[in-house]
């Protein structure tokens, strides 16, 4: 799907930003699965996290990207007039970091057309999408028993409502508590998003 994207990159490198707004767990297992690793496609790529951006300033992910040695930049919406001042800080802060495209791991804000025109961005989402786009996505399937699972797919500018790139189904088990379920989410979630990465950028793992 962005195969493209690879065909123009300077020194095969591939730069990524990561936007995060809370754990960061995500985030953790991109950059720990990806980050300064070679992949074979139709020549080899290498994968640079090149920064780390979060909304939030008490984000427990920064602590994360921190101690996995990933640049982190807090960029607070409050800080900023307008919201189209703050999506351009992070246009910016992403640019001058040189990032050939975008990861939303855990970011709860929808981001502009404008941000779209500049980076191509994916985005994780704990459900089978359609069923239960937004907040609580997780609760609101297990709750209902349907449309559980985890789903990664192109950002535009509507609410969880790309093309899909990868999407795996997860049940609850007979009398399995919500913490429990949780857990397996995110175990899948940390699994599914580099995989589907790679996939879309017709990628495999070399080192
Ligand atoms: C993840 O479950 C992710 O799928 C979800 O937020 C969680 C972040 O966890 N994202 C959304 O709901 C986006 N609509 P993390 O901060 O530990 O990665």
């Amino acid at each position: 799907m962005f195969e493209n994207l690879l065909e123009n990159l300077p020194a095969s490198l591939l730069r990524l930003g990561i936007l995060f707004s809370g754990q960061g767990s995500n985030m953790q297992a991109l950059i720990e699965s990806l980050h300064q690793r070679t992949f074979l496609g139709k020549k080899p790529i290498i994968i640079e996290v090149a920064l780390c951006l979060t909304n939030k300033s008490k984000a427990p992910g920064i602590a994360r990207a921190q101690k996995l040695g990933v640049p982190c930049v807090v960029l607070e919406p409050a800080n900023y007039a307008q919201t189209s001042d703050f999506e351009r800080a992070l246009i910016e802060h992403l640019s001058l970091a040189r990032c050939h495209l975008v990861l939303l791991a855990g970011y709860m804000r929808l981001v502009s057309p404008l941000f779209l025109e500049h980076f191509p961005t994916l985005n994780i989402h704990p459900s089978m999408l359609p069923h239960f786009k937004g907040k609580d996505a997780l609760r609101a399937s297990f709750e209902a028993k349907e449309g559980t699972g985890v789903s990664v797919h192109v950002v535009t500018p509507q609410l969880d409502s790309g093309p899909i790139i990868a999407q795996q189904a997860l049940n609850p088990k007979p009398q399995e508590s919500l913490e429990s379920f949780t857990q397996r989410i995110h175990a899948l979630e940390h699994q599914l998003y580099p995989k589907a990465l790679l996939q879309a950028l017709g990628l495999e793992r070399f080192t």
